[in-house]
């Protein structure tokens, strides 16, 4: 017989849920991982080029964003947190760039290092009559030399030393690397503070320890070698992961089915998707991972906090481009549209 869904009886009431919020002033949450640059040239299109098959764009503006791990550390100063970013920049223009937009918005830059002869990685998107047209790349994605890499695991060792909570937003794009998860992650452990990854499977059994992690269906199915068809392979591959890491959580992000949570000793919750309207999903998940942590950091706990994001995510996907919520915006979410909350014994 299939999984049968039961009453979660851990809904997240607004007044609870405003006490929280109000609670993610001014936490500082280190943030360790792939930095990004998003680009994007705006403008229209009135002909086909005469040279090749492609459309001219006229060029009317452009617009930087952080993104990647930036786009973590953006979410969490936009719920209120002091983000301290660990991470890499190249000496470039993208790299000034990265850095100025990291500094507007409040977030400790200590632990950005320049690390000389590398690329910021930058996405630019050409956007015309609100359509994409192409996208490309500039990024360098070999790993982190070793003195670099040594230099940043110095300065996430000193992020950790002010923070209250730490996450990992690992894009595979060379900063996060197994020896300097080992030293991280140990250091955290001493000194107890929470690790929330994002994760790519390349590091699935560096990730450990760490607190929760916060894998999508595709990153979860690959991470348990379980193909995931019915509701209850969901639950399966989130229960191998938590076992195989020894984590507290697993918080498996479901698109626009919303997310489980599976946490150890607890049967598996369903958060049903709390978007009114969905514009845009780009960065739903970096959402997710930062105010999930923050909302543990300010004393929720997992459910809670895993409700708390996915209104985040709600919020984040009914606006165009990457962006970012803030805690009225998750206060009206909750308030509209509280998700329908399942469990499933498996
Ligand atoms: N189409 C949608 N409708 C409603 N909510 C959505 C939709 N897509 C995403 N969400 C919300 O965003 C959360 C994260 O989305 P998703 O599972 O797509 O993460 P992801 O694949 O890690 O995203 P990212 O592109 O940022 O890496 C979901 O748990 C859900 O709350
Ligand atoms: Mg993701």
């Amino acid at each position: 017989m299939p999984p049968q869904p039961e009453a979660l009886p851990v809904q997240l009431n607004s007044s609870r849920a405003a006490g929280l919020s109000a609670a993610f002033e001014g936490v500082t949450i280190a943030v360790l991982g792939d930095l990004m640059l998003d680009h994007f040239i705006w403008g229209s299109v009135s002909r086909i080029s005469p040279e090749a098959p492609v459309p001219v764009v006229r060029v009317t503006r452009e617009s930087f964003h952080l993104g990647g791990a930036g786009n973590v550390v953006n979410n969490l100063a936009s719920l209120g947190a002091r983000p301290l970013p660990v991470g890499v920049i190249g000496d470039d223009e993208a790299g000034r760039r990265t850095m100025e937009a990291l500094q507007k918005i409040g977030a400790g830059t200590d632990g950005v290092l320049q690390a000389g002869g590398r690329t910021t990685t930058k996405k630019t998107r050409v956007v015309a009559h609100a359509q994409q047209v192409v996208r490309f790349d500039r990024e360098d994605e070999s790993l982190l030399d070793e003195d670099v890499s040594a230099a940043l695991g110095k300065a996430a060792s000193a992020a950790l030393r002010e923070a209250k909570a730490l996450i990992v937003s690992d894009y595979e794009k060379g900063t996060v690397s197994a020896p300097l998860l080992k030293a991280v992650l140990g250091e955290a452990r001493r000194l107890g503070i929470p690790v929330v990854v994002d994760p790519k499977p390349h590091l699935y059994d560096a990730y450990t320890p760490v607190t929760a992690i916060t894998p999508n269906l595709g990153e979860a199915a690959q991470m348990a070698g379980i193909r995931i068809r019915a509701p209850e392979d969901r639950a399966r591959a989130a229960a191998a992961i938590l076992k195989r890491l020894g984590c507290k959580a697993v918080l498996l992000t479901l698109g626009d089915e919303g997310m489980l949570l599976c946490e150890e000793g607890a049967p598996p919750a369903l958060i049903g998707a709390a978007a009114r309207e969905v514009y845009d999903v780009t960065g739903a998940g970096d959402t997710v991972v930062a105010a999930f942590t923050l909302a543990l950091a300010a004393g929720a706990t997992m459910p809670e906090a895993a409700q708390l994001a996915n209104a985040a995510a709600g919020v984040v996907v009914g606006k165009v481009g990457t962006a970012t919520a803030t805690r009225e915006e998750i206060m009206n979410v909750l308030s509209f549209a509280a998700a329908p909350i399942t469990s499933y014994r498996c």
